[in-house]
């Protein structure tokens, strides 16, 4: 099977994580088509028959560009097997208000564009504070002292756990096939 492995990213979290579900495809002998839905391009002449689409979330929401291209795209989402792996720091907070906050990031994109997605996985991503200017370091540090994540801004850390957007990968593989 051909499947498109979309992906938006601003950091490059996201960017790593649709390469690593683009792994995890290539390695069951599917082929993926890694795609940056900010920079748009052609794909449609390889007819991808299933989509797993990755996004980070950003002040509460998906980069804009992300929601026009599900936009642009939904008809065809629509009629195949589709999966969203959904990014952000919430979901891995120690207070259950905001995991469960983070549970539901994806609700008004969906229901904004009218994607059904077969399957959600929801991934913590990464603070890149060496990549963030004065002013965002400064903010994300500030979040991240709230929620008992690392405040020390001399290096990078990063949440995502490779184990279970693999086996995401997988269980989604499995149902794309049947
Ligand atoms: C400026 C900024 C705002 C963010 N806002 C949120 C947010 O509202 N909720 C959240 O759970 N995570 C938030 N995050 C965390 C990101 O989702 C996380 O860093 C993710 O890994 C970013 O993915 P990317 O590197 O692909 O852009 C924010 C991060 C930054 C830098």
């Amino acid at each position: 099977m051909i499947i498109l492995v979309g992906y938006a990213t601003v950091e490059g979290q996201t960017r790593k994580i649709a390469e690593a579900v683009a792994s995890a495809v290539e390695s069951t002998g599917n082929h993926a088509l890694l795609f940056d839905t900010a920079l748009g391009g052609e794909y449609a002449v390889e007819h991808p028959v299933a989509a797993i689409l990755c996004a980070p979330v950003h002040a509460a929401r998906f980069p804009g560009s992300f929601a026009a291209y599900v936009g642009q795209e939904v008809a065809w989402l629509n009629t195949v097997p589709s999966a969203f792996v959904s990014v952000s720091m919430l979901i891995r907070s120690e207070f259950e208000e905001e995991r469960e906050e983070a549970t539901h990031f994806p609700d008004t994109l969906l229901s904004e564009t009218g994607w059904k997605p077969r399957l959600i996985h929801r991934a913590a991503g990464a603070l890149r504070y060496r990549e963030y200017d004065f002013f965002k370091r400064w903010i994300i540090r500030r979040m991240a002292a709230h929620e008992n994540a690392p405040t020390d801004v001399t290096r990078d850390h990063e949440f995502t756990d490779w184990t279970a957007l693999a086996a995401f990968v997988q269980q989604f593989l499995a149902s794309a096939k049947a």
